[in-house]
């Protein structure tokens, strides 16, 4: 019978094989898989890993606050935050073409963990200690797409990012790589992790940044993440969490509409809303969201985030729309 707890350790007693005496590293994103291969890797070796979270700005509201608070609560884990949100600001400044800021954020993103890592590395020898080994959250089906291989890589490589130096070389630990996604929140539950965590839909590794159809600014990111956080808010307390796979909430920061508030007329951007009912991301349909509860969304978005004053529906199901709109 499966039973999260066998699995935990039995992970346990693998880890501690494969890694021996020597120091861990493992990224934090906010999501599910990193943070529960990490707690299972810091249930096997204790102090000996290092969690690093690169802080890009580009999480939702409350997301930084989820893993630099409540999972070093819930797990005890040694955490390394690198603020990074002026460097990735500044990097996207201007940018408005989606594969350009999917390539800065993803080289960024290497540039700043993999400086965090040379700290961690660095202050390891000082102590006598040797960091060995990086923790990845690969899951099965991501086993069976790549075919099957793992071993050593380097942050680098593994990003999928080029221009680096190949210093760090590390070998994997991949405690998830026999499980399914329903799974591996099992095994996070069990292991203490809080719900927000575990209970994430999924969300792009590039974040609000490729939600803002435009270039991506701090009054932008402000706006967009109020707006997200009200139709999360209202999605999950009408109980539809279960039936949507995930909402991207994207601002056109590009397109201004008219409108008419009070006495006065407003020139502000609209809000798409995007809930999706999917199996696997490759194909989906349209939430049927109850219209009460788009009029819902809908007011509370226009009254309470200033810049907005329409907010809009996707209706197109994946094809040929995607799911995302960069
Ligand atoms: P699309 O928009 O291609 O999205 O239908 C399919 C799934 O992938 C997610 N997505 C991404 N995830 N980096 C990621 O880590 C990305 O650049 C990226 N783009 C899309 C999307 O949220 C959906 O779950």
């Amino acid at each position: 019978d499966w039973n999260p707890g066998n699995v935990i350790a039995e992970q346990v007693e693998r880890i501690r094989a494969q890694v021996g005496d020597a120091r861990v590293i493992c990224g934090l994103s906010g999501g599910v898989d990193s943070a529960v291969a990490a707690a299972l890797v810091q249930r096997a070796v204790g102090d000996r890993l290092t969690c690093v979270f690169v802080d890009h700005g580009l999480l939702r509201e409350g997301e930084a606050e989820q893993v630099e608070r409540d999972y070093v609560a819930a797990t005890g884990v040694n955490l390394v935050v690198v603020d990074a949100v002026d460097v990735f600001l500044d990097a996207l400044e201007g940018v408005s073409d989606p594969e350009t800021k999917r390539k800065i954020i993803g080289r960024e993103f290497i540039r700043a963990f993999e400086r965090a890592a040379a700290d961690v590395v660095e202050q390891a020898k000082e102590e006598g200690g040797k960091v060995g080994f990086l923790v990845q959250g690969t899951l099965y089906p991501d086993v069976v797409e790549s075919g099957g291989g793992s071993g050593t890589a380097n942050i680098k490589s593994h990003h999928n990012v080029g221009g680096l130096p190949e210093d760090l070389e590390f070998a994997l630990v991949e405690p998830l790589r026999t499980l399914f996604k329903d799974e591996v929140r099992a095994i996070g539950r069990e292991l203490g992790l809080p719900e927000v965590i575990v209970g994430r839909q999924p969300f792009p590794g590039p974040g609000l940044g490729i939600r803002i159809v435009g270039s991506v600014t701090r009054d932008r990111l402000a706006t967009l993440r109020r707006a997200d956080a009200i139709v999360r808010e209202e999605l999950s307390a009408a109980g539809l969490d279960g039936e949507i796979w995930q909402c991207p909430v994207v601002l056109l920061a590009d397109v201004r509409s008219v409108g008419v508030q009070g006495d006065g007329r407003t020139y502000g951007h609209p809000i798409v809303l995007r809930p999706v009912s999917s199996e696997d991301a490759m194909t989906a349909d349209w939430t049927r969201v109850p219209y009460d509860l788009l009029a819902k969304v809908s007011n509370r978005i226009t009254n309470e985030v200033a810049e907005v004053n329409r907010v809009v529906l996707d209706v197109t199901s994946k094809p040929p729309g995607t799911i995302e709109w960069e």
